[in-house]
């Protein structure tokens, strides 16, 4: 299957930086194959991306959006604008969500089905903190939070769904998982899938890992049977390293 690279460039860079990003980026990643890149940038610069990713092979996220197709809901922005800027892809549930906006595994649930129901492709974000990891609650963790997050997702829909695996105390800490400690996780993912699912569904899924990947990590992660790819976010924020890092099997 095709990995998928994704930045999260989190609340990062101006118009004028994001640009002169994807200029420099579009250069570096011609060698680039069998590669899905998605780059997901903050609201305000996704017309602009749009834009200037026309004709590549650069596909556009966003990083949040709300349950709701419209309404009032200030300072929100829903599945139809976000489609409507040329997003294919959307990240939900990152842990950062949940920590600093208190969102839980049932909102999370309702924007995955509006997600599906307007096309936009989830990038689902589950993972355990440190503290929950040191007392072995992990594996518990990750399924509680895997089968709430997909209560109710009919199998049509499911195959087109991303699921990243970002333990809590490897982003932003430079402290990655070892490659044998995401792929036991990753094979866990996998097997409740096709416990949830089915066999096929579970093996066409793709399972992304997230939490200090760098260039010099990258290789070894991809290397595990069960990983299918990576969520990027201090690195990705400069065009050579997150290129290196989406060629981490081709020369760039
Ligand atoms: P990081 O962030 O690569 O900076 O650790 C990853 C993420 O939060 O998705």
């Amino acid at each position: 299957m095709k990995s998928l690279i994704a930045a999260n460039w989190k609340m990062n860079m101006d118009i004028k930086s994001s640009i002169s990003f994807i200029n420099n980026f579009k250069k570096y990643i011609k060698k680039i194959k069998n590669k899905e890149i998605v780059i997901c940038p903050s609201f305000t610069l996704l017309n602009k991306i749009n834009e200037s990713t026309k004709n590549t092979k650069i596909k556009l996220g966003a990083q949040n959006m709300h349950f709701e197709e419209e309404g009032t809901f200030t300072g929100e922005i829903s599945a139809l604008m976000l489609k409507d800027v040329g997003c294919e892809y959307v990240i939900l549930g990152h842990s950062e969500r949940r920590q600093y906006f208190n969102e839980t595994d049932d909102m999370v649930n309702k924007k995955i089905k509006t997600a599906f129901k307007n096309n936009l492709k989830p990038i689902l974000c589950i993972g355990e903190t440190l503290e929950q990891r040191n007392n072995n609650k992990t594996l518990k963790i990750i399924k509680n939070q895997l089968i709430n997050c997909l209560k109710n997702i009919d199998e049509n829909e499911i195959k087109n769904i991303v699921i990243a695996y970002e333990p809590i105390w490897a982003i932003g800490t430079g402290k990655n998982a070892t490659p044998q400690q995401a792929e036991e996780v990753h094979k866990f993912i996998r097997e409740l899938l096709s416990h949830i699912y089915n066999n096929k569904i579970s093996s066409n899924v793709r399972i992304i890992y997230g939490g200090s990947i760098k260039e010099s990590n990258i290789k070894d992660l991809m290397a595990m049977k069960n990983i299918n790819g990576a969520l990027v976010g201090g690195a990705s924020l400069n065009p050579k390293s997150f290129a290196c890092i989406c060629g981490f099997n081709n020369s760039t």
